[in-house]
């Protein structure tokens, strides 16, 4: 597929559910005890794996009209599911998963794509191993993995060595399962949304600031109750639209109830810091979160220096970032980016070979990423290869709307892991996509 230059984008719409906070309420749900009703759960690959999952362990997870449901099981109550567990291309789904099963005493064998199955895993069995989970079978701590918990977890204090809230996430939920109180220290804030909606759920959580940075302790063997759940719209699957308004002319957009939680919003910072024309309107709380109306107008963007403890607040929004940073007047340096290198592909290379294969030049020095802006035509004509990572697909295509020549993606079918409406949110707002022969439709 390809994007090709447009007229103005306008409209005001909605895109789906949020995915960190979608896998969170299907897992939450399924240890709980009684039902748990999702309104605007993300119908997409990565969160319908989750929901498999918990169903083939005794919780089951269907749609009923306009609502998902969870028959909860309680902690410690899944049971050993008949089959392997399919992540496909979520690592979220994995590890949070991971959490939740070393609560548990059976042996289960967890699978995902070629892209989960290269990614590390190290970084959860390490401080769940302390705990009392066991891997049985696998290499190199990498999918394919069998895996065993234990109805007698022993409670830790970790230190995260990489600031990531999937890792803090399943050992929060490990800690669930073990007697006695589970802290995990973060020296750089991460997405807190199993703490919310921890206890939202009936948990008790605390968050206390310190010298070595956020304690976050979880008490053991609470009983959490089923609840309601109203999913706002995702943040990172807003900012395909939101970018691609500010650098079409003439263009402005508004998408509604976005998650506005702060440790999720740095891209729209950035952006702001850059000039775009980005306001957070009726700003609103919908189920323990704040939400916005994001309106976002065409705007002159100049180069900025990104630092690197912003990097958790945007971490999946670099892509994008860089592809509209093309666009602005000076260079655009990102600091801190190590983590790129392990999310859906090497996002850091990829997000690099494809902006040089669309005429921009770009710097990569150890963590660093730097474009040069052209402040205004930028060539495109390249084809971009996504390596099974749905966020380069959808930053490329973004990019292509703006391009003196067409952007071409490789791969297409990846996007349905995470913002399966994309091309057609896109299309309605009047963006141009063109399916070449022979390629995966979307
Ligand atoms: C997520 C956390 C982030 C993010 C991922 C979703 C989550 O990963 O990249 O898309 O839902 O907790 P890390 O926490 O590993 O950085």
């Amino acid at each position: 597929m390809s994007s090709h230059a447009t007229g103005p984008l306008s409209g005001r719409i909605t895109v789906p559910g949020d995915k960190s906070i979608s896998h969170r309420a299907l897992l939450l749900g399924a240890i709980s005890l009684g039902t748990t009703r999702i309104q605007g759960l993300l119908e997409a690959e990565d969160v319908i794996n989750t929901a498999r999952s918990v169903t083939a362990m005794g919780a089951p997870a269907a749609k009923q009209g306009d609502i998902w449901q969870v028959s909860g099981r309680g902690v410690g109550g899944l049971r050993k599911p008949d089959a392997a567990l399919d992540f496909g291309n979520s690592g979220t789904g994995a590890r949070l998963m991971m959490g939740v099963l070393a609560g548990h005493d059976f042996a289960v064998d967890l699978v995902g794509d070629a892209s989960l199955s290269r990614r590390p895993m190290g970084r959860v069995l390490n401080p769940l191993r302390e705990m009392g989970f066991e891997v049985l079978a696998g290499s190199d701590d990498r999918l394919p993995l069998t895996v065993r918990g234990s109805s007698s977890l022993v409670p830790m204090e970790y230190t995260l060595p990489v600031p990531s809230a999937q890792v803090k996430s399943a050992v929060l939920l490990a800690g669930l399962h073990a007697a006695g109180e589970t802290t995990v220290i973060e020296n750089e804030s991460t997405r807190d949304h199993t703490e919310r909606m921890l206890r939202f759920f009936g948990a008790q959580v605390t968050a206390v600031e310190s010298d070595s940075g956020a304690r976050i302790t979880v008490k053991g063997n609470p009983t959490l109750r089923g609840n309601e759940v109203h999913v706002p719209a995702d943040p990172s699957s807003a900012a395909f639209l939101v970018g691609a308004a500010v650098i079409v002319p003439g263009s402005d957009v508004t998408v509604e109830g976005v998650l506005a939680n702060p440790t999720r919003t740095g891209f729209y910072e950035t952006l702001r810091e850059m000039g775009a024309d980005i306001t957070f309107e009726n700003l609103r709380e919908q189920g323990g979160e704040p939400v916005a109306d994001i309106r976002a107008r065409a705007s002159s963007l100049k180069g900025v220096e990104v630092p690197p403890e912003r990097a958790p607040s945007m971490i999946d929004e670099y892509p994008v970032l860089a592809c509209l940073a093309a666009f602005a007047s000076g260079e655009t340096v990102m600091r801190g980016l190590a983590e790129l290198r392990v999310k859906e592909s090497d996002r850091l290379s990829a997000t690099a070979a494809g902006l040089e294969a669309n005429g921009v030049t770009v710097r990569v020095d150890g963590d660093t990423l730097t474009v040069r802006g052209t402040a205004g035509e930028v060539a495109g004509g390249g084809t971009v290869e996504t390596h099974l990572d749905h966020r380069i697909a959808m930053a490329f295509l973004t990019m292509g709307l703006a391009t003196e020549r067409p952007v071409a993606v490789d791969d297409t079918a990846i996007i349905a892991t995470s913002f399966p409406e994309f091309t057609g949110l896109m299309r309605g707002l009047g963006a141009k996509f063109e399916v070449s022969a022979g390629a995966g439709a979307q």
